[in-house]
């Protein structure tokens, strides 16, 4: 039997709060792009700046579940009641859904944009386009209507997330941040 460790792995920890802020930040952009009366001259870097964090996070995910599969897990703590167990479980698998199906939905939408405007990182090099959805109304309109209805689901989880670690702190005395950093 291997004794489970007390923190989670480093690659891990790392991942956790590069895309944690990138995703945050992500949300904020997101919701200027689409709410805030932008003029031409920020709209346009705006966009390309939201595409080309939001398709590294893409990579990036693959990253972070290989970690999740292959480096040790620290179990949850004790003092945890089995029913928070479990939705301290259900959260994280629904925040690794939404940290894969918003990144994917986003691709989708401007792979099947009319514009066929390519996705260029950082004006680095260009992220490809999913082939034959150019142009696709259909598959377009339901993938912008699934990133707006999964942005607002993050940001629900997101807020349940953050406030079960705050509620931890303050109700039972445990701080579950020392899991995610290096004490
Ligand atoms: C800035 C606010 C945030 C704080 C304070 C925070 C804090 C934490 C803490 C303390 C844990 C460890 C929970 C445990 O004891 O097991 C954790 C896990 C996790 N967090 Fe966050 N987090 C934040 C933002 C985010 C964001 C924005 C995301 C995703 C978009 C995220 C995704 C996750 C996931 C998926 C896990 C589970 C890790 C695993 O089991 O592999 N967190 N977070
Ligand atoms: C990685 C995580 C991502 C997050 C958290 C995110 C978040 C958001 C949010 C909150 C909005 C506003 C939605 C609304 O209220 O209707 C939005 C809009 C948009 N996002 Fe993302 N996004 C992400 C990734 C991407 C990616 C990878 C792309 C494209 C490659 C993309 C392209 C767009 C576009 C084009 C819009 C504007 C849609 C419109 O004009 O109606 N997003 N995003």
């Amino acid at each position: 039997m291997t004794l489970s460790p007390d923190r989670y792995s480093s690659i891990t920890i790392i991942l956790h709060w590069i895309m944690g802020f990138a995703f945050i930040a992500m949300l904020a952009s997101g919701l200027v792009m689409e709410y805030v009366d932008l003029d031409r001259a920020v709209k346009f870097p705006l966009y390309q700046l939201h595409k080309s964090v939001g398709v590294l996070l893409i990579a990036a995910f693959v990253l972070r579940l290989a970690a999740r599969l292959f480096a040790p897990t620290p179990a949850l703590p004790d003092t945890l009641p089995p029913l928070e167990k479990t939705l301290a479980k259900l959260g994280h698998f629904a925040l690794y859904g939404l940290m894969l199906a918003m990144p994917m939905s986003g691709w989708i939408m401007s792979s099947a944009s009319s514009s066929g405007l390519p996705i260029m990182v950082f004006d680095l090099f260009e992220w490809p386009l999913i082939p034959d959805l150019s142009g696709n109304k259909e598959i377009g309109g339901l993938a912008r209507e699934a990133h707006t209805i999964l942005a607002f689901t993050l940001i629900g989880v997101l807020v349940t997330h953050v406030g079960a670690v705050i509620k931890h702190a303050v109700v039972e005395k445990t701080n579950l941040l020392t899991r995610m950093w290096w004490s």
